[in-house]
């Protein structure tokens, strides 16, 4: 699917104002350019009042309004915030915590998530707003609940749970063998022995097969629960693209579970002040993944500060303007914003909005709103639905994720996204473009393939990897690679199970280094640091690239590569630091989009007919790349542009060419 453009707005809360107070704010919008609104996210208890007794007028206003003002709607169903009448008349709807504690209405996204009245409830509202609103013109697009993510642990999940083991593992022999049961005597004889993993029966190390399988299962009731309204709302409106905006915090749920149920991906970008740009860029990557490449939503994102951090920073100048570049260079169609206009009162009172409290246009934030609002028009003609290409491919998966970090040892201070994001940075600074692959993607046509910490390998994936190497690719296996299979069983006799020829080696044991110890790497006649882990490896047919300096390994291989058929295999096998890293990454022999300063984020968009490449400066110094003999147009200035072109400090250029030029 393509947009017609670029969607420019976000969040409205407008059941929180009165009609003067929107009539100001269509004024407000068109003069800062939006063109699409998010609503009424949190408005099931005003849209029916009571069970069944619908109150749409006021919507119905809005929408109309909306229209004639050239505003679209991002239509959101409001399940994410039941009313209190649908707790308080069917209790059964609230989630109960980890704890066991059946929890209270008030909170959003606080309903248990298999609950067939909260099923029921949801899908008639949902069915409702789509049959009323199916063919008005505002409507662009539709928006399921809000950031999905809430555990159940309630008696109605435990039930679920249990038909959903059943069908996965046919028998309860089967289940006992691959929750390897026998383990401190846990067999079970009969289904309804199934507990669920919660701090009633465990408070410190679950068992990390019935927890991954837990998660899976939450993953999947929650896609249910989207499929529920997703086809209340086909049943009246067949076409128009549905999704859901995923939290930041995307560990939660498989999101490539979750994308097969969506038309479009959308998610929530708040980054901390103290993250890595790389990181922000590695989960646009993972969202153009999530959907191989398929352009996705930038759901929302703050116009300035969040409130719910403890330091809550104000976006500096320019900060929003390079952060929604950003999403645009990695793939966004898309930069909608939470939220419009500041709520005077709750718990968001403090957050940022397009219009704040004082309710003027001439605020730095709403100034710089506008001003981004009319860049964006200049790239809507070309943009929506362009693609990327990588010749890096970087496997990340959810299960290895939740496995890798339930697991008991050997380190505690292994974090799976922070080493995957360790990986991406190497090529990122390089301006050496990535594409995140699910573990069952398609490998053709990358020429490197990195496995960061894939400790979980599903069934096929060691054969896959190795023809890939076989047939001249490069892979970059990582320490924990291919240590357990998917039901977190190490059965692979020898590490690293099906990579050991692949990479031409085997692994005795791994050494965990204590917190904030380091052992040293010594490669190409330097030294580097490295941390949390160390592998004491034996050589069989691999190449030592470089040794450990210290411990009783001191001398032993860390960085090795190994000639396999027509391609070759590196593995590391500690964690790095950035520099010995970048040094592995050099000898790869893989070309930057274009060069450029250091700095420079440069990424590369295209379609059937133009090319558009991103120039985002993140130094504080002038940046410049090199566009070398061909010609662009910068699509902000219009100024033809080639050779090196300079960018000043905290700024971006966008260089557009027909790509058959
Ligand atoms: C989330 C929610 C929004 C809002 C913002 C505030 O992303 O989806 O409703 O609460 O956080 O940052
Ligand atoms: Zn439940």
């Amino acid at each position: 699917m393509k947009l017609d453009k670029i969607w420019f707005g976000g969040d409205y809360n407008p059941d929180q104002w009165d009609e003067k107070t929107i009539d100001e704010d269509m004024r407000l919008f068109k003069k800062a350019h939006i063109n699409m609104v998010t609503l009424p996210v949190f408005s099931w208890a005003k849209l029916e009042p009571e069970e069944g007794r619908y109150n749409f007028e006021w919507l119905d206003r809005l929408l109309d309004k909306l229209a004639a003002n050239g505003i679209g709607v991002n239509l959101a169903t409001p399940t994410t915030a039941q009313p209190a009448w649908l707790s308080t008349k069917y209790p059964e709807v609230l989630p109960v915590d980890i704890q066991g504690r059946r929890r209270t209405h008030g909170m959003r996204v606080f309903f248990c998530y298999n609950s067939p009245k909260y099923h029921e409830r949801s899908a008639a509202i949902a069915g409702a707003m789509a049959q009323r609103y199916a063919h008005h013109p505002a409507l662009k697009i539709w928006h399921i609940a809000n950031e999905y993510g809430t555990y159940c642990y309630c008696p109605i999940c435990r039930g679920k749970f249990i038909e959903w083991l059943q069908k996965r593992y046919g028998s309860l022999e089967k289940l006992n063998e691959r929750w390897f049961t026998s383990f401190w005597g846990r067999t079970l004889y009969d289904w309804q022995e199934i507990q669920l993993p919660t701090e009633l029966n465990d408070d410190y190390r679950f068992n990390p097969t019935i927890q991954l399988d837990y998660m899976r299962f939450v993953t999947d009731s929650t896609a249910d629960c989207f499929t529920n309204e997703y086809q209340a709302i086909r049943k009246y409106c067949p076409d128009i693209p549905i999704q859901t905006n995923m939290s930041g915090y995307i560990k939660k749920l498989d999101q490539f579970v979750m994308a097969k149920r969506m038309d479009i991906i959308g998610w929530d970008n708040y980054p901390w002040p103290t993250d890595d740009k790389s990181l922000v860029a590695l989960k646009h990557d993972i969202m153009r993944g999530l959907k191989g490449g398929q352009s996705y939503m930038l759901a929302e994102q703050s116009p300035n500060q969040q409130n719910w951090q403890p330091y809550n920073r104000l976006k500096r100048p320019g900060e929003v303007r390079m952060l929604s570049f950003q999403a645009l260079a990695h793939g966004a169609d898309t930069c909608l914003f939470f939220q419009m206009r500041q709520s005077v009162a709750g718990q968001e009172k403090f957050h940022g909005a397009v219009i704040s409290h004082s309710g003027r246009d001439d605020t730095r934030v709403f100034k710089e709103t506008a001003r981004l609002g009319a860049e964006l028009e200049k790239l809507s003609p070309v943009l929506p639905g362009m693609r990327s290409k990588a010749d890096v491919g970087m496997l990340f998966d959810w299960n290895n994720w939740w496995a890798l970090e339930n697991s008991s040892g050997p380190n505690r201070d292994i974090n799976y996204l922070s080493t995957v994001n360790l990986y991406y940075r190497a090529f990122f600074e390089k301006n050496i473009p990535v594409d995140i692959l699910s573990e069952d993607a398609s490998l053709d046509g990358y020429r490197v393939i990195v496995l960061p910490m894939l400790y979980m390998f599903k069934p096929g994936l060691g054969d896959r990897i190795c023809s890939f190497v076989q047939n001249g690719g490069t892979l970059i296996a990582t320490t924990m690679c291919a240590l357990v299979d998917e039901n977190d069983h190490c059965a692979f006799g020898e590490y690293p199970g099906p990579l050991k020829d692949v990479l031409g080696l085997r692994i005795e044991e791994t050494d965990a280094l204590l917190q904030n110890a380091e052992n040293r790497v010594s490669l190409d006649g330097e030294s580097f640091p490295c941390t949390l882990l160390c592998d004491v490896i034996h050589l069989e047919g691999a190449k030592c690239l470089g040794c450990f300096e210290q411990e009783f390994y001191a001398g032993s291989p860390a960085v090795t590569v190994n000639e396999y058929g027509k391609g070759r295999a590196y593995y590391i096998g500690t964690q790095p630091d950035r520099a010995l890293l970048e040094r592995v990454v050099t000898k790869l022999d893989l070309a930057a989009v274009k060069p450029g300063s250091r700095d420079l984020e440069i990424t590369r968009r295209f379609d059937g007919e133009n090319e558009v490449i991103f120039a985002l400066n993140h130094a504080q110094e002038q940046g410049f790349i090199d566009l070398g003999s061909t010609q662009y147009t910068e699509l902000l200035t219009g100024a033809p542009a080639s050779g090196t072109v300079y960018i000043a400090p905290n700024d971006v250029g966008v260089f557009c060419r027909r790509k058959d030029i």
